[in-house]
């Protein structure tokens, strides 16, 4: 198959609107990672998702709308806490499970009773939700376990010749996936963190949310069992930030023959060792984390990543780094 770029104009919004409703993959930017687009009303299509990332069909996927009120075509009750938080904090990095209606397929929900909803902040990701005209389904867009793409060129380099098309728009902003907050249950329950955190929907809710920390705990939520963000090479992470244990780290990979790189906040302070900057303040390392392991793991065999930040947000960052690393922390 010949994988489209289409651009950001009238026509190939069209196009790429029509491939929607004609079954087809569409690849598209939202402000926190690509999505890979298919017509919800469509199983076949949705099915097709799973087998051009190599997904596990058990791990169910998002539906992305571009205005409020289609929550009412694809959930059964919209109850108090999800009115507040859609006239809150809608549209935004943030993903509500409700329980679902009967349009929406166990190929989308893996047989779960609930349907995961979300209204990107993105005006582009708005945009072509509008042309397709119909709900769409959307996971990241890259190879299942591999660091989401945060551009185009990402997309093109896991999906090129396994999907129709790649709506080509403009670089993620936020660069990690949405919040995704259980509301179909006694109490909200957030079951991945993002830019969203627990404190600003409190604020909204006026009750307190709980944060899954443990990936073991019982959830309703496959995809937080997953191997998830891993680049190609082996990768440790540390939240001490000593740069005298990072350099002896490092100084000891290279004693045995390895070529590795630091990811950390001061790159500066290791002298002539190889150093990336991971990121100033927390906002630059969620924006271009997967960006920088995509492009590391082309050039060095050992990533050590440090990061110390303890901010609502960067504990969403810390989340993804934890995984990205396979839990391997030093
Ligand atoms: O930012 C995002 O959310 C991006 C962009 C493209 O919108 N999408 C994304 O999709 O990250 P994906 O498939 O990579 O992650 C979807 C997450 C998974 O952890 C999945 O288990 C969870 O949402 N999920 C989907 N439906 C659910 C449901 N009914 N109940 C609980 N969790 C659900
Ligand atoms: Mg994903």
């Amino acid at each position: 198959m010949k994988t489209e770029l289409l651009q950001f104009n009238d026509a190939d919004l069209i196009t790429a609107g029509k491939y929607i409703r004609d079954g087809k993959l569409v690849a598209f930017p939202t402000e926190t990672v690509y999505g890979l687009g298919a017509n919800a009303y469509d199983s076949e299509a949705v099915r097709s998702t799973y087998t051009a990332k190599g997904r596990p069909s058990d791990n169910p996927l998002i539906v992305h709308i571009w205005h409020k009120e289609q929550i009412y075509g694809v959930a059964r009750e919209v109850n108090d806490d999800a009115v507040k938080i859609v006239n809150s904090l809608m549209p935004a990095s943030l993903t509500v499970v409700l329980p679902k209606k009967d349009v929406i397929s166990d190929a989308i929900t893996a047989g779960l009773d609930t349907v995961a909803i979300r209204m990107p902040k993105s005006v582009q990701a708005r945009e072509f939700l509008r042309y397709a005209e119909v709900p769409v389904t959307a996971p990241s867009a890259n190879l299942s376990g591999r660091p989401s793409p945060t551009n185009w060129q990402r997309v093109y380099d896991d999906l090129n010749g396994k999907i129709s098309a790649i709506l080509c728009g403009d670089p993620c902003q936020v660069g990690i996936e949405s919040t995704v907050l259980d509301l179909s249950g006694k109490d909200p329950l957030i079951l991945r963190p993002g830019v969203v955190t627990a404190d600003m929907i409190e604020a909204v809710l006026h009750k307190s949310v709980r944060v899954v920390t443990n990936p073991k705990e019982k959830v309703n939520s496959p995809g937080v069992r997953y191997k998830h963000y891993a680049p190609k090479v082996d990768m440790v992470l540390d939240v001490s930030g000593d740069m005298e244990k990072l350099s002896r780290y490092y100084d000891g990979l290279i004693a045995s023959g390895r070529n590795p790189v630091l990811l950390v906040e001061k790159p500066q302070l290791f002298g002539s060792r190889n150093a990336v900057c991971i990121g100033q303040t927390d906002d630059e390392v969620a924006r271009n984390l997967f960006e920088n392991l995509r492009i590391l793991e082309g050039k060095f065999d050992y990533i050590i990543a440090s990061y110390t930040s303890t901010t609502p947000f960067a504990k969403s960052v810390l989340n993804r780094l934890v995984r990205s690393a396979g839990n391997n922390l030093i």
